[in-house]
Order: structure tokens, then sequence, then C-alpha cells
């Protein structure tokens, strides 16, 4: 069962999927507090804030100082879903002969190192029973890794998902935590071939969240809620 009163974090939420996250959970009624990077120019969470029931906070997750000044900011809070969506890809790096080692490691301090380093910074936060999930991707799958492509970003994905598996068993106890896997969806990242529309795959996620409530340790799951392969 939700702690309805908690507050649901969203990080990474100023367009795609995150906002399509706080506009999900907002619609339920819960207490949302997403975060962007800028608030210059305002984002599609600003323009969602102004209709009530959304804080917005501002954070760029490479910026340990940044991270470091949210979490003092929400002390005190009690966290019901930490979810960390803020993501990249980088067409440019495809293949690993194709990848610089700039490219390599901004997707690896974004899509990786960064997302668990907010993971530790709140987990605190979060309630018992609570819910911490990060964002990874089907391509993070290396049971299903047949096709290549999308090298890096894939070994970035997978590298989130190692590491959030071993948070899961240091954390121990009630928690869930949870690689997800939103499917391939039409937003900027996406592209205007996708399949998916955001709010089927958040309307999903946060459906599969809730069924997964009480489950703890480390699975990784689609917008449908069923298992993927590690
Ligand atoms: N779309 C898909 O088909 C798909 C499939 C599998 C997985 N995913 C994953 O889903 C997540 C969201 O993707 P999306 O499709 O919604 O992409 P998107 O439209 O490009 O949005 C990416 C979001 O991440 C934020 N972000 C990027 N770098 C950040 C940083 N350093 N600090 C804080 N926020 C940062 C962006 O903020 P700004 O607006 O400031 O840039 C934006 O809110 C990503 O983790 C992505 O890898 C997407």
């Amino acid at each position: 069962m939700a702690n309805s009163s908690a507050t649901v974090l969203i990080v990474g939420a100023s367009r795609g999927l995150g906002l399509g996250l706080v506009r999900e959970y907002a619609g339920q009624g819960r207490k949302v507090i997403g975060t962007v990077r800028s608030a210059d120019p305002p984002t599609g969470l600003h323009a969602l804030a102004a209709a009530g029931r959304v804080r917005v906070e501002l954070l760029d997750i490479n910026h340990s100082d940044q991270v470091a000044a949210l979490r003092a900011r929400l002390a005190g809070e009690a966290i019901d879903v930490l979810f960390v969506n803020a993501g990249i890809s980088d067409s440019s790096a495809d293949t690993l002969p194709a990848a610089s080692t700039e490219a390599f490691t901004r997707l690896m301090l974004t899509n990786a190192l960064s997302p668990m380093r907010v993971v530790e910074a709140f987990a605190d936060l979060v309630v018992p029973d609570g819910i911490v999930a990060a964002m990874s991707s089907g391509l993070g799958s290396v049971a299903n890794n047949s096709s290549a492509g999308m090298e890096i970003y894939r070994a970035s994905k997978a590298a989130l998902n190692m590491m959030l598996r071993s948070f899961a068993v240091r954390a121990g106890g009630r928690r869930t935590v949870l690689a997800v896997a939103p499917g391939w969806v039409r937003t900027d990242m996406g592209g205007p071939g996708a399949p998916l529309d955001v709010a089927t795959s958040t309307r999903g996620i946060v459906a599969a969240l809730a069924a997964r409530r009480g489950q703890p340790g480390a699975a990784f799951i689609d917008h449908r809620g069923n298992d993927v392969a590690w």
C-alpha cells in the first residue's frame, strides 16, 4: 500500500518520460517534487507546477555540490518513491570503435555514476517500504544483446543496473529497488518513430511500481511490469 502522504521525487523531469511520470503521479493526487537543470527558459515541469501540487527543484545530477544542496533542502522529507530518470544518449558513440573517450566518459557519468550518487544521497529519506527506481533501458540487458549498436549507451545502462543491484544488497531490508525499461518511447531521445507515447509508458511504469511494492531486493522490469533478463 503506497504511503500516499509521502513524497514522490522524480529526478530529471523537465520533459519526456520524467515529465510524464510527474504528470501521472500528480494526476493520482500524490505530492510530487520534480527536478530540472535550469529554470530559464521555463520547462514543461514549470507549466505543470503552475497548476499546483508539483514542486520544482534544481539539480544537475553531474554536479555533486547540487546533489548535496538538494539533499539538504529536502532533509526531513519522507520519500515514498525516489525515481532517477535523467539520462542521455549519443549517436556519435554507436559502436565502440566510433566512440571517443569523452563520449564514453559522459555517458557513463550521466547514465550510471551520477544516478547512483543521487540514489545513495537520497536513500535514507525513502520510507522503509518505499521504492527506489532508476530509468534503465531494454538496451541495458546484457542477456538480450543480440544486435549491438548504441554500444556505449547499452554499457552505461548495464553499469547502472549492476550498481542498483549492489545498492539493493547493501540496503537490505524491505526496500524495493527497480531498474525500469520504459519501452521505445516518442521523446526527444526516442524520436518520432518510436511506437509508444509518453503517457502509455509512464502510466504502465507507475502501475508496475505499485505492483512491485513490498517485494524486497532488485528487479529489472519493463513498462508492463514484466521482468527483463539482466
Ligand atoms: N525514449 C526512449 O525510448 C527511452 C528508452 C529507454 C530508456 N530511456 C531512458 O529514459 C530516460 C528519459 O529519457 P527520455 O526519452 O525522456 O529523454 P529526453 O526527452 O532526452 O529527457 C531526458 C531528461 O533527462 C534530463 N537530464 C539529462 N542530463 C541530465 C543531468 N546531467 N542532470 C539532470 N537531468 C538531466 C533532461 O534534462 P534537460 O531538459 O535539462 O536536458 C531531461 O529531463 C533516460 O534515462 C533514457 O535513457 C528512454
